[in-house]
């Protein structure tokens, strides 16, 4: 049984916050060695001077955290070796994805994934087991049984408390039905709408290729209008809905700009027609003041749909349709129809973590980070290759930039990739032909590996027209 150095500040708080980074620095650096056994939380109390809970509480963590392993009759120990480190940190090697080469990337192995995808080794683990662990410890046993296929009434009224702070919404909890991210949320908005009449839905040209599949499996049939410097050109508009992306468009990053906003309210109300808002990565905004939601400005027009994928995680899975009440409770009654509803204890852990801080804190910490990201990102692309165009940098977790004369989208999609760089080629998004451009992530590229992956595309890039 190990004997531990520990030492904390008790006039700091969150004694089991330090206990745990204490314990993780000695695991990192090698003074825990793997396999070995810790106290029994009893006694490391005791030592400290610490309630048992306190203690219970770090182990726990770094249980989760994949440091430690727990078992009946064994106790606590540092995870043994075959097992260590999967749980926290990345593998050493990444395996690549198909259709890419074997060349070590320069960026570490991890930047992969969707372009639009958050830096997930910020998840912010202990806060979030807080609050399941706040959840586990007081929700009544009935509290886990089916639920409300809308949502727990807590998660929608701390949401709709959120939404009207943040993005500038007009909801109230019976406005929302909690779903499984904005990809449910805009299925399920066009299986009710498709009931009432057969939809032609008009969408940004180009757009996210991915939601082209879940919008025709939706039953919608679709009318690309193009996007240009302004964002979706409303005067081409055409159908009785168009799914938007306002905030920052996917993939060009351009923000819908005031003119357009109006205008696309009066083709709203010019007709008995339907705004679908994707309100994707409305969270990050960087350089100018957060833009409300379109919802905000039309409530009885607007559909908006929002998740925590961006601020959080993709694989928490948990999002909201904000419509009026009648089109909320149809929504709400096609979840049950379909699948019963969101898994109800991360929602009450939702709940608890909007109303103790927890995600307010998380996005301003992240919203600094990913600042820090782009600005780096930014700089070594006009150092290094002032030729390509970028755009769309105001918000979100990418770039869009423009390739110059002679640039191949797959190409330089391939090289990028092979950098570690999370890209994608922007021409199977298009409808009508546009120019050659990428979508480049930078939400996982620290600032201090920018210039280094810039550099390397300039390098792969500049032989490609001599192969
Ligand atoms: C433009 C856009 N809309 C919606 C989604 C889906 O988001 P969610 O995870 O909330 O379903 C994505 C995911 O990458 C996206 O890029």
């Amino acid at each position: 049984m190990a004997d531990l150095h520990i030492q904390i500040n008790r006039d700091e708080g969150g004694i089991a916050g330090q206990i745990a980074s204490e314990l993780r620095e000695s695991i990192r650096g090698g003074r825990l060695t793997p396999g070995t056994r810790l106290p029994a939380t009893r006694d490391l109390a005791t030592d400290l001077q610490v309630s048992r809970g306190v203690v219970v509480e770090a182990y726990e963590q770094l249980v989760a955290e994949g440091f430690l392993v727990s078992k009946v009759g064994v106790g606590t120990q540092v995870t043994p070796k075959a097992t260590a480190r999967t749980a926290t940190r990345p593998k050493a090697s990444p395996r690549p994805e198909p259709g890419h080469s074997n060349a070590a990337p320069v960026c570490g192995p991890y930047y992969g994934h969707r372009p639009t995808s958050p830096d997930l080794s910020h998840f912010p683990r202990e806060r979030w087991l807080a609050s399941v662990r706040h959840v586990l410890t007081t929700v009544p046993s009935d509290a886990l049984d089916y639920g409300d296929p809308g949502g727990v009434p807590e998660l929608r009224e701390e949401l709709a408390g959120y939404l009207r702070r943040v993005r500038a919404a007009d909801v109230r909890p019976e406005n929302l039905v909690i779903v499984g991210g904005v990809a449910q949320g805009l299925s399920l908005v066009l299986h009710v709408l498709g009931r009432r009449r057969p939809l032609r839905l008009a969408v940004e040209d180009p757009t996210s290729h991915r939601q082209v599949p879940l919008l025709r499996r939706a039953g919608a049939h679709l009318v690309p209008v193009p996007v240009d410097e302004e964002g979706l050109d409303v005067r081409r508009l055409s159908g009785d809905a168009v799914v938007v992306t306002p905030a920052h468009q996917y993939p060009t990053g351009v923000v819908l700009s005031p003119p357009r906003r109006a205008a696309l309210m009066e083709w709203a109300y010019a007709g008995d027609r339907t705004i679908l808002e994707d309100d994707y990565d409305a969270e990050f905004r960087f350089d100018r003041d957060p833009v409300g939601c379109l919802q905000g400005l039309a409530p009885d027009r607007v559909i908006l749909s929002g998740s925590v994928s961006k601020a959080m995680a993709p694989g928490l899975r948990l999002g909201w349709v904000a419509a009026p009440p009648d089109l909320a409770e149809a929504v709400r009654r096609a979840r049950g129809e379909l699948d019963l509803g969101s898994p109800v204890i991360e929602q009450y852990a939702l709940a608890h973590f909007l109303r103790t801080g927890g995600y307010d804190k998380h996005l301003r910490r992240m919203r600094r980070k990913y600042r820090r990201r782009r600005d780096a990102l930014v700089t070594a692309l006009a150092e290094e290759l002032p030729e390509v165009r970028v755009k769309g940098i105001d918000a979100g977790l990418h770039v869009y930039l423009e390739l110059p004369d002679g640039w191949d989208e797959l190409r330089t999609t391939r090289a990028a990739q092979e950098l570690g760089l999370s890209t994608e080629p922007v021409g199977p998004m298009r409808e009508s032909p546009g120019p050659a451009a990428v979508v480049v992530g930078f939400a996982r590229l620290p600032a201090h590996k920018a210039a280094e992956a810039v550099r390397g595309l300039k390098v792969r890039m500049s032989g490609q027209n001599v192969d």
